[in-house]
C-alpha cells in the first residue's frame, strides 16, 4: 500500500512539474502587461494585434488591406495598434464597397491623396461600439488624416453611421473590439469632399445591393462586451491556453489512475 502511494505521488508531483512547462511552452512571454488588466496568473495574452493579419483573414479586406501595404499606411496604423495606452479605430470597408466604385475613382489619386483616404478611415484612438454614442456628440470627429478630414458619426436606435461627404454607411459588424484595436465593417468607403469634388460614380455593372439588411446588423452585445470591458480578446485566448494544459493535466492524471490500478 506504501508504495502504491509512493508510485501514486510520482505520478501527481510529474502532472505538477509537467504543467508549468506546458504553459511556457504554449504562452509566449508577454510583452509588458497592462497594469489594469487584473489578467489571471497563467496564460497572459499579448495585446499585441497584427493588422495585416487580422485583416487578410477577416473580410473580405483585401482591396483595403493592398492599398494599405501598397502605400505602407499599414505601418501607421499597426505603430498606433501597438500603442496600447491609446490604441487605434479602423473603419474598413468591404471589398464589394471599393468594387461599387469606379475602378478610376481610386486610381484617379495621387499617392499622397490615396494615403489620405486611407487614414481617413480610421480614428488614432480605440472606441469600443458603446462610446460612439458619446462620441456623436463630439461631431465633427477628426480622424487620423487630420483636421479637415473630419466624419459625422451617428447613432439611431442603435446602429451607428459613419457620415462622410459622399456615403453614409451604417456601421455593418464589429470584426474585432478589444482595447486598444477596434475594427469596424463598411458597406461603404468613406469618401471625403478635399479628396472628390464631386460624387464619385458608381461602377457600371454595380456588385449585388451593399445593404444586405438583417444579416448585416452589428451585433451590440459583442461590441459592447469586446470594447467597454477590454477584456474579451485576453480571456478567449487565456480560456484556450488553459484549455490546452488542463487536457494535458487530465490525461496525465488518467494515466496516472491507470497506474494505480494496475498496481
Ligand atoms: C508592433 O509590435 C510588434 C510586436 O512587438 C513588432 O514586431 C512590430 O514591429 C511593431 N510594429 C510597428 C509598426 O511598430
Ligand atoms: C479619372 O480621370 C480621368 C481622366 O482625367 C477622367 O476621365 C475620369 O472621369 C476620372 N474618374 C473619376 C472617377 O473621377
Ligand atoms: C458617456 O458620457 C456620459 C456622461 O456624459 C458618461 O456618464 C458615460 O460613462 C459615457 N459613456 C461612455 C461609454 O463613455
Ligand atoms: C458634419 O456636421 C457638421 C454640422 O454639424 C457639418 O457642418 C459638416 O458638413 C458635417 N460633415 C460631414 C462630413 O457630413
Amino acid at each position: 500500500m506504501g508504495s502504491k502511494a509512493a508510485i501514486f505521488a510520482t505520478a501527481v508531483l510529474a502532472v505538477l512539474f509537467a504543467a508549468p512547462a506546458l504553459a511556457q511552452t504554449s504562452s509566449p512571454p508577454a510583452p509588458a502587461p497592462m497594469s489594469l488588466a487584473p489578467t489571471p496568473a497563467p496564460a497572459p495574452a499579448p495585446h499585441y494585434v497584427d493588422l495585416a493579419e487580422l485583416l487578410s483573414v477577416a473580410g473580405p479586406f483585401h482591396t483595403f488591406l493592398n492599398y494599405l501595404e501598397k502605400t505602407n499606411v499599414i505601418e501607421t496604423f499597426q505603430s498606433q495598434a501597438n500603442n496600447t495606452k491609446v490604441g487605434i479605430t479602423i473603419f474598413v470597408p468591404k471589398d464589394s464597397a471599393f468594387a461599387a466604385l469606379k475602378k478610376s475613382t481610386f486610381s484617379n489619386l495621387t499617392s499622397d491623396q490615396l494615403k489620405t483616404l486611407l487614414l481617413y478611415h480610421a480614428f488614432p484612438m480605440f472606441y469600443s461600439l458603446a462610446e460612439f454614442k458619446n462620441l456623436s456628440s463630439l461631431n465633427p470627429v477628426n480622424t487620423f488624416a487630420g483636421s479637415p478630414y473630419t466624419l459625422n458619426l451617428t447613432d439611431d436606435m442603435g446602429s451607428i453611421y459613419v457620415q462622410s461627404m459622399w456615403s453614409r454607411p451604417k456601421i455593418a459588424s464589429s470584426v474585432y473590439a478589444t482595447k486598444p484595436v477596434a475594427i469596424y465593417a463598411l458597406n461603404k468607403v468613406l469618401l471625403p469632399m478635399q479628396l472628390f469634388s464631386k460624387e464619385p460614380p458608381l461602377a457600371p455593372a454595380p456588385a449585388p445591393a451593399p445593404e444586405s439588411g438583417a444579416s448585416d446588423a452589428p451585433s451590440p452585445a459583442a461590441g459592447k462586451a469586446g470594447g467597454l470591458t477590454g477584456g474579451k480578446g485576453d480571456s478567449t485566448s487565456a480560456a484556450h491556453n488553459v484549455g490546452a494544459v488542463s487536457f494535458t493535466n487530465s490525461l496525465l492524471l488518467a494515466a496516472a489512475g491507470c497506474l494505480m490500478l494496475l498496481w
